[in-house]
């Protein structure tokens, strides 16, 4: 039996095919190539998309300061209750909040002045007649000089 070039192919191609059965897994699929590295203009675009967003937020973060600002978060409960209160909130948290008038405790003639110096060197609207005198006597009235406390009272020393 001569060795015929169309049974050399024939063997070749039986061999080929059991080899592909044997295998099992069939034609083989090509891995997924790993990402390519950024480009420099790809880093560019990202860095430049990083800068706009951080100027959105800080623009963002103005809008909120400002409004802040000029809607003072203050309920005018914060003061005590009585006559000149809504007349003090109005007049007084144009320019800082309650917490400075809070915090003090001046005698009626220091809030006089007090006034006087707001108008002179911080820019207030003068504030006169009928409107400073409520005012300063609603000041006079819950903001006034803490007193010490009378020494018959303390417990301890009845
Ligand atoms: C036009 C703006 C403006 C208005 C309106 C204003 N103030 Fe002031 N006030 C200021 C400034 C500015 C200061 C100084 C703040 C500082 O020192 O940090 C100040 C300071 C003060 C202080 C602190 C003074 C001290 O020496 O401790 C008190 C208390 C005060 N204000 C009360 C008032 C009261 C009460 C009113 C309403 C009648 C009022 N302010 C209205 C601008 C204003």
């Amino acid at each position: 039996m001569a060795l015929t070039l169309e049974k050399v192919v024939t063997a070749s191609l039986a061999v080929a095919i059991l080899l592909v059965i044997v295998d099992g897994s069939g034609p083989h699929v090509a891995a997924p190539r790993p990402a390519p590295p950024p480009t420099p203009a790809a880093i560019a675009f990202q860095q430049a998309q990083a800068e706009a967003a951080a100027r959105a937020e800080a623009v963002r973060r103005q809008a909120e300061a400002a409004q802040a600002v000029t809607q003072p978060s203050e309920e005018e409960t914060i003061l005590p209750e009585g006559h000149g209160r809504a007349e003090t909130f109005g007049y007084c948290v144009a320019c800082h909040s309650t917490a400075i008038i809070r915090r003090s405790h001046f005698s009626r003639d220091q809030w006089e002045g007090l006034m006087d110096w707001m108008t002179d060197k911080h820019g207030m609207n003068p504030l006169e007649g009928e409107l400073r005198a409520t005012i300063v006597n609603y000041l006079a009235t819950h903001f006034g000089p803490v007193q010490a406390p009378a020494r018959g009272r303390n417990p301890f020393l009845n």
